[in-house]
C-alpha cells in the first residue's frame, strides 16, 4: 500500500525485535496514521475483537501472528495444550471471517509435533510469515483478473471514466496489501484508465468513509463519499458501471457475507442491471457451507456503535456524540448475505468465476 510515496504492509514484524508484531493503527485512521506493536496473545486478541485491524485477509494474518506470539508465551512441555488455548481464544474473536479460521487451523499444522520449542517458535514465525506473504499475493492477483473487467467497461465507454461503486472497506487495509475489491481498481488505475469510485460510508463504523476514502487518497484514486442509501438512485441514473465488493465468508455454492448492507447494494443493481462482482481469495470461501443465509454466522455488536457516532470537531479534537434519544435501544449486525443469484461472478486469485458450485469447484478443486 502506497502512503505518501512509502510502501506499507498492514502487519509486519518488528525491524528489529521480531518477538514483536507491528500494525497500522486502523481506529486512529483517517485523521493519525500511527503504528502500534502487538507483543503477546492478549494484545493481539485485543486488537481483532476491539478492531485496531480488521478485514477478511487482515484478521487471518492477524491470527496467524497472534498463533506465532502465543508459541513465545508457551512452556515447553504444554505446548499443544497452550497452542490448542490460543486457537480457541483467537478463534472465539470474531465469528464472520472464514479467514481466521483457517489461518489459526493452518499455523497448528505447521508447528511440528516432535521439536524443541525454538524450533517451534521458528516454525510458527516462518508460518506466520508465509501466510502473510500469500494474503498479499492472492490479493495481487485478485487485481490482474479484475482489471481484465474493468478495461471491458472502459473500451466500451470509449475510454471515459468507468465509475464503480464499493462498500465497506476491503482495500489494502483490510488485507495485508492491494486488497480484494480495490486491488482491480488500483490495477486499472496505475494502468492509466480512468477509474472513479463511489464510497459506501458504511455505516455504523464507517469504515468507507474512514478507510476506504483515505487509502484511495493515498493512491490518488478519483472517488466520493456517499451516503449507505444513495446507490440506487445513483445506478437508476446510470452513474454506476460496476459494483465491486469484498467478501467475509463465501459458500461453496457462492453466497457471500460481507458488511452489512451489501445485500441492498446487490439487490439495487439486479434491478438495474449494474454488474456486481464480489471479489475474494481463497481464503474466504467456506467449502463446509452451501447455503450462506442459514448457514453463515453473523457477528452482532454491540449497540453503542449505532447509537453513537465518532468524528473530527472543527477545533481539531476526536470527539463521540450520540446520535438517538437516551432511552433508545439499537442492534447492530455486521454482516448480511448476498444469495449468489444476485452475484454476475466472483473474481479469486485463479481467476474469475460465476457464483455457482460447478464453476467454483472447477476453479479450486474444492
Ligand atoms: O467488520 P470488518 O470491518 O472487519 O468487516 C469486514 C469488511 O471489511 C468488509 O465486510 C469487507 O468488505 C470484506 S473484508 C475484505
Amino acid at each position: 500500500m502506497n502512503i505518501n510515496g512509502k510502501h506499507f504492509r498492514t502487519i509486519w514484524l518488528h525491524e528489529e525485535d521480531p518477538k514483536i508484531v507491528r500494525i497500522i493503527n486502523q481506529q486512529a485512521l483517517p485523521f493519525t496514521f500511527e503504528i502500534i506493536d502487538l507483543k503477546n496473545l492478549e494484545d493481539m486478541r485485543r486488537a481483532i475483537k476491539d478492531m485496531y485491524l480488521r478485514g477478511a485477509g487482515l484478521i487471518g494474518a492477524a491470527a496467524a501472528y497472534g498463533m506465532y506470539l502465543a508459541s513465545l508465551e508457551a512452556e515447553e512441555n504444554s505446548f499443544d495444550d497452550d497452542m490448542q488455548k490460543a486457537a480457541v481464544i483467537l478463534k472465539n474473536t470474531r465469528p464472520t471471517a472464514s479467514n481466521l479460521a483457517w489461518a489459526v487451523d493452518i499455523m497448528r499444522s505447521k508447528i511440528p509435533g516432535k521439536a524443541t520449542l525454538a524450533q517451534k517458535q521458528e516454525a510458527a514465525k516462518n508460518a506466520a510469515m508465509e501466510i502473510a506473504d500469500g494474503d498479499a499475493e492472492y490479493c495481487r492477483m485478485i487485481g490482474i483478473h479484475g482489471l481484465a473487467l474493468i478495461e471491458k467497461i472502459a473500451k466500451k465507454k470509449k475510454n471515459e471514466t468507468v465509475n464503480i461503486l464499493t462498500h465497506c472497506n476491503a482495500g489494502a487495509l483490510a488485507f495485508v496489501d492491494y486488497g480484494s475489491a480495490l486491488s482491480p481498481v488500483y490495477a486499472a488505475f496505475d494502468r492509466g484508465i480512468k477509474v472513479h469510485v463511489w464510497v459506501d460510508e458504511t455505516r455504523p463504523r464507517n469504515q468507507g468513509a474512514s478507510l476506504t476514502a483515505w487509502e484511495l487518497g493515498r493512491h490518488g484514486v478519483p472517488h466520493k463519499l456517499i451516503p449507505d442509501n444513495a446507490g440506487g438512485h445513483l445506478m437508476q441514473h446510470g452513474m454506476v458501471d460496476m459494483v465491486i465488493t469484498g467478501a467475509d465468508r463465501v459458500t461453496r455454492r457462492g453466497d457471500a457475507a460481507n458488511k452489512i448492507g451489501t445485500y441492498l447494494k446487490a439487490l439495487a443493481a439486479k434491478e438495474n442491471g449494474v454488474p456486481f462482482y464480489v471479489a475474494l481469495p481463497s481464503s474466504t470461501f467456506d467449502f463446509t457451507m452451501k447455503d450462506g443465509v442459514k448457514e453463515i454466522p453473523i457477528e452482532e455488536r454491540d449497540a453503542s456503535e449505532v447509537r453513537f457516532i465518532s468524528g473530527k470537531t472543527p477545533d481539531g479534537y476526536i470527539s463521540t456524540v450520540q446520535i438517538c434519544p437516551d432511552e433508545t435501544e439499537a442492534a447492530n449486525w455486521g454482516f448480511d448475505v448476498t444469495p449468489a443469484r444476485y452475484i454476475t461472478a466472483l473474481i479469486t486469485e485463479r481467476g474469475i468465476c460465476n457464483a455457482a458450485e460447478k464453476s467454483i469447484t472447477k476453479l479450486f478443486g474444492a
